[in-house]
């Protein structure tokens, strides 16, 4: 049969099943109260990580017979913390969180990790440890923080590991997961072309004679989507809406129209909804109510031009180019907490999807497998292999305040703090602002330190990670690249006002234009460049950039970009009206989301 996932909420329970696939075996995610007698013939069992602690007392509810199922079990995280404990060890908090890259020592070449170095770069999100080893088990591998970053049972084949071997950061984990699979003897012959017709028959049994209208921003995802979804129910059953919501880049939705009629779609409806959104923004400073109200307007939006079109709403079903990562990331899962909602996640989606009325032919995969399927689908590479744009836009990248700081007032963090960054030679400040974080697989929101000093991007990653590490209070570092004055950044009030999103506007298209120059776009998943409402003279602005890489965005490492580069960048920001400093981010994710809000 294969692989089961069993999902104890974690960011990357899904990312599992999918490593497994890639690997070509078939793989389920399945909950942690399923019955033994319905995993017929499995394989091999991998409990996932979680946002819980195993003593909580809303620790998820789990069926305990899994344990003993005769197959390999792989307990990762929560779950390697879950198996230490059912076998009698100990799990407690560690004395340091460990978030993003650690070093592991490898103590046993083989089993899981036969073929791995004695040192091995892995990912990892946790604040609890396994602190004692159950009856049978011995320590596979350790980190400086993490005495038991890995156990076993070679006897019994069970293993348990504190990372997370499924996200690619972990430099070695597919290979560890290939070493799990073939302890587990399981047929290698599951493939992605099985995916796609899998695919097809769901959403021709989902549709029926019914038809689809598709959300068509011009990202990857929805361009895959109308593709598949044209392929898969023909072109006059599928109208594609795009619509500018006033959040767009620069130009975004012409080049959207003509990129789309280059690529053969004759079906795209164009709408102008810019002032709407302005107006239901307005005066809205809190993220997450950003995210809904956005996501709710292109509801309405699609409401009314499916009423100028003079369609039957009974007979259009809403169709979206969700990924996975949409939904886990908005809490759609049964244990999963809430980072962020997705603006396809927001509440009147959520109703139409208990309908049954939403149509997501990508919903079950990342945004590399949305990218591989395009190209076998045969969509242009330049649609292909644009870089990502959130739905929300803009619109969560222009930070918002009402003008009252968001005080930090734990006692003595930023005393600590600065002295671990003056030991680097660099200077700490709190900023008077939060942005959004994931740490141990759950939302966080709060500060960002500003670290002053020499561009030393290896000083600069390992202050990042200790800072986070070590301060429940931070969750993200960011070092000064430029200023026109002596920093002292305070919080004004300011909000989504078209002003705002027009300069941003600009300095998005100058970063985007450098990166294109100076041939980078490749290198550099994703940048993001952010407005934030701080100044030292109530009237300027300061500008954040959030240059990342990953393959699949449930992790992500920042990235060094080059000084030549940055130079430019920062020459061109600073002309802008109204830019007082250009900060860079030195996060990972975790523990840093790539977008701020
Ligand atoms: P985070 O900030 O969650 O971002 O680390 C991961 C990826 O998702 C994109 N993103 C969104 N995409 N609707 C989208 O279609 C959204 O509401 C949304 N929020 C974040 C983000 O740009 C990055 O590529």
């Amino acid at each position: 049969m294969g692989i089961v996932v069993i999902d104890f909420g974690g960011q990357y329970a899904h990312l599992i099943a999918n490593r497994i696939r890639r690997l070509n075996v078939y793989a389920e995610i399945r909950s942690p109260l399923v019955e033994v007698e319905d995993l017929e013939n499995v394989d091999g069992i991998i409990f996932s990580g979680g946002p819980s602690s195993v003593y909580d007392e809303k620790a998820p509810l789990f069926n305990d017979k899994l344990l003993y199922v005769d197959v390999p079990l792989l307990g990762l995280c929560y779950g390697h913390q879950l198996i230490c404990k059912k076998f009698g060890g100990c799990v407690e908090p560690g004395d340091n969180s460990e978030f993003g890259a650690a070093y592991l020592n490898v103590q046993i070449q083989k089993d899981v990790f036969v073929g791995m170095k004695k040192r091995e770069l892995v990912w990892m999100s946790h604040r609890d440890s396994v602190s004692s080893l159950p009856a049978g088990f011995d320590v596979y591998g350790s980190t400086d923080d993490c005495p038991i970053a890995a156990m076993g049972n070679s006897e019994r084949n069970i293993y348990g590991f504190q990372f997370h071997p499924e996200v690619t950061h972990s430099e070695h984990g597919i290979e560890m997961l290939d070493n799990f699979i073939s302890i587990c003897g399981v047929n290698r012959n599951w493939t992605m072309e099985r995916y796609v017709e899998e695919t097809s028959k769901k959403i021709n049994s989902q549709v029926g004679d019914r038809n689809v209208f598709l959300l068509v921003s011009g990202g990857v995802d929805s361009s895959v989507a109308f593709m598949l979804l044209n392929q898969i129910l023909g072109e006059d059953r599928v109208l594609g809406l795009h619509i500018d919501n006033g959040f767009m880049r620069k130009d975004e939705t012409s080049i959207v129209e003509s990129f789309m009629k280059e690529s053969g779609f004759h079906n795209l409806h164009v709408v102008d909804a810019s002032s709407k959104f302005l107006r239901v923004t307005e005066g809205v400073v809190d993220p997450e109510e950003k995210r809904r109200i956005i996501g709710e307007e292109f509801i309405r939006v699609r409401d009314r031009a499916l009423d100028d079109l003079k369609l039957n709403p009974d007979e259009w079903l809403l169709g979206q180019g969700t990924l996975y990562t949409d939904t886990i990331e908005s809490g759609g899962t049964d244990n999963a907490a809430l980072i962020k909602t997705h603006h396809n996640r927001v509440g009147v989606i959520e109703d139409l999807i208990r309908q049954g009325k939403v149509v997501e032919p990508l919903d079950q995969l990342y945004k590399d497998e949305a990218r591989r399927l395009g190209e076998t689908l045969g969509l242009s590479k330049q649609l292909v292999w644009r870089h990502p744009f959130p739905g929300p836009g803009l619109g969560v990248r222009v930070l918002c305040s009402n003008g009252s700081k968001s005080d930090f007032d734990s006692e003595g963090v930023e005393e600590k703090a600065r002295e671990i960054a003056s030991q680097s030679g660099y200077r700490l400040d709190i900023l008077p602002l939060k942005s959004v974080g994931v740490q141990g697989d759950s939302r966080t929101y709060a500060h960002p330190a500003l670290l002053t000093g020499d561009l030393d991007w290896d000083k600069l990653e390992a202050l990042s990670t200790s800072l986070t590490n070590s301060f429940n209070e931070i969750n993200r570092v960011i070092y000064s690249m430029r200023s026109s004055k002596k920093l002292n950044l305070k919080l004004r009030e300011a909000y989504l006002t078209k002003d705002r999103l027009d300069l941003l506007r600009e300095a998005d298209d100058l970063v985007m234009r450098a990166l294109r120059k100076h041939e980078l776009m490749r290198d550099v998943t994703q940048m993001p460049t952010v407005l934030v409402p701080l100044s030292s003279d109530n009237s300027s602005e300061t500008i954040v950039l959030r240059p990342i890489s990953t393959d699949d965005f449930m992790t992500a490492r920042f990235s060094r970009l080059p000084s030549k580069f940055l130079d430019e960048v920062c020459d061109g920001l600073m002309e802008l009206d109204g830019i007082e400093a250009v900060l860079y981010d030195v996060t990972h994710k975790p523990p840093g989301t790539v977008e701020w809000e």
